[in-house]
């Protein structure tokens, strides 16, 4: 049994990670050793059996005893010590869910039921950082793979429904917080059926506008939208938006002459007050004219958690929303139709757990392919 350190296993990513791995039973096939970057000393988690007290994250020396290092601490953490270890000559796996080391030219990012041939080329090649993909990127390629990995699309667009956990464990909170905040501010106006609509507006706007705290956000989202996610890259585009063209291709292992060609991926990013799911809306050129029923066969044969929402009202609203997916690996794609712009352009619409296959599942499933 192999052992593995695990750190930032406490955080939001790190406890689903941990929640998804007791699920599985993967503690039986390895010696876990947790570490923590405040609390050295202290008693391994209860789920653990055995493992011994809490390792100081930041100690090079114990963490390079380890063969396999897994970590959902975060960007500046990985950025820290992953350096140090290298540079002290450990050559263990460093399983990631920071994007820090995700574009590096030695780096995989893992997505297994997408990518598998890529990963294990990758181990037999000695690469030793695996990185979990941007959760918007993955969440996509998942849904969206028997398009993707047939080489069937030229060009696509994300338009995305962001949830607040993207932003992390505060934001889900100052959302709910926002929420209540408005709620609070027009209660006795809706408990009056009387009462006008467009005082309760106008009371809800100026609590939006004044009163609600967006400390996290920075502007209220509960009841409005973000049109911009994470970093201003100087071009008009945001980093997030960055991430869906060169993550895809990585992921996919594009190249001109390969399996896959090189796709093309652009689109806005957007957050909504959803909480852990996130949503996007695809258009998509594909290489040939496929018919719809051709399109959905592929997308539901690809793996066993994309699945195909028939492209029906009732069914969209029941199965194709961030309250349906929340909490499963099912990857619902509906929507799906032949636009007007010609026999190739398709739309589609799909969901998942930012937090599951978006952040934690591709890399427990790492840890056991590394694992056997
Ligand atoms: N950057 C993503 C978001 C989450 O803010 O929604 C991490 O992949």
């Amino acid at each position: 049994t192999s052992s593995v350190g695990f750190v930032g296993w406490r955080g939001m990513v790190g406890s689903v990670l941990m929640e998804r791995m007791q699920d599985e039973g993967d503690f039986a096939s390895i010696n876990p050793v947790f570490f923590s970057t405040s609390n050295a000393g202290g008693s391994a988690p209860s789920f653990a059996d055995g493992a011994g007290p809490l390792q100081d994250a930041y100690d090079v020396d114990a963490l390079a005893k380890l063969p396999i290092i897994v970590t959902a601490q975060g960007g500046d953490y990985t950025k820290k010590v992953h350096p140090q270890l290298r540079a002290a000559g450990w050559d263990g796996l460093w399983i990631d869910a920071a994007s820090t080391l995700r574009m590096n030219d030695d780096s995989i990012i893992v997505l297994d039921p997408v990518n598998r041939s890529v990963i294990d080329e990758g181990l037999a090649s000695g690469v030793k950082d695996f990185v979990g993909g941007n959760c918007t990127v993955s969440c996509m390629l998942m849904g969206l793979g028997g398009l993707f990995r047939n080489n069937l699309v030229e060009w696509g667009t994300s338009m995305t429904y962001q949830a607040a956990s993207g932003g992390g464990a505060r934001h889900m909170r100052e959302l709910l917080t926002q929420f209540g905040t408005l709620n609070g501010a027009v209660a006795a106006e809706l408990s009056d059926p009387a009462s006008a609509i467009l005082e309760i507006d106008r009371k809800v706007l100026a609590a939006q506008r004044g009163g609600v705290d967006a400390t996290q956000f920075g502007v209220p989202l509960a009841g409005s939208l973000i049109p911009w996610i994470d970093a201003d890259l100087g071009n008009g585009q945001s980093k997030e938006e960055w991430k869906a063209g060169v993550e895809t291709n990585k992921i996919l292992g594009t190249r001109s002459g390969g399996s896959i060609d090189p796709v093309i991926m652009d689109g806005l990013c957007v957050r909504i007050g959803a909480m852990r799911s996130h949503s996007q809306a695809l258009t998509l050129m594909l290489r040939e004219d496929l018919s719809v029923a051709e399109i959905e066969k592929l997308i539901d044969a690809d793996n066993e958690w994309a699945h195909v929402v028939p492209n029906e009202k009732q069914a969209s609203m029941d199965e194709l929303t961030p309250v349906a997916a929340s909490g499963t690996l099912d990857i619902p794609v509906g929507r799906i139709r032949k636009l007007e712009m010609g026999p190739e352009y398709i739309s589609a619409f799909t969901v998942g757990d930012q937090l599951l296959w978006g952040a934690a599942e591709p890399l427990r499933r790492m840890l056991k392919i590394a694992t056997g």
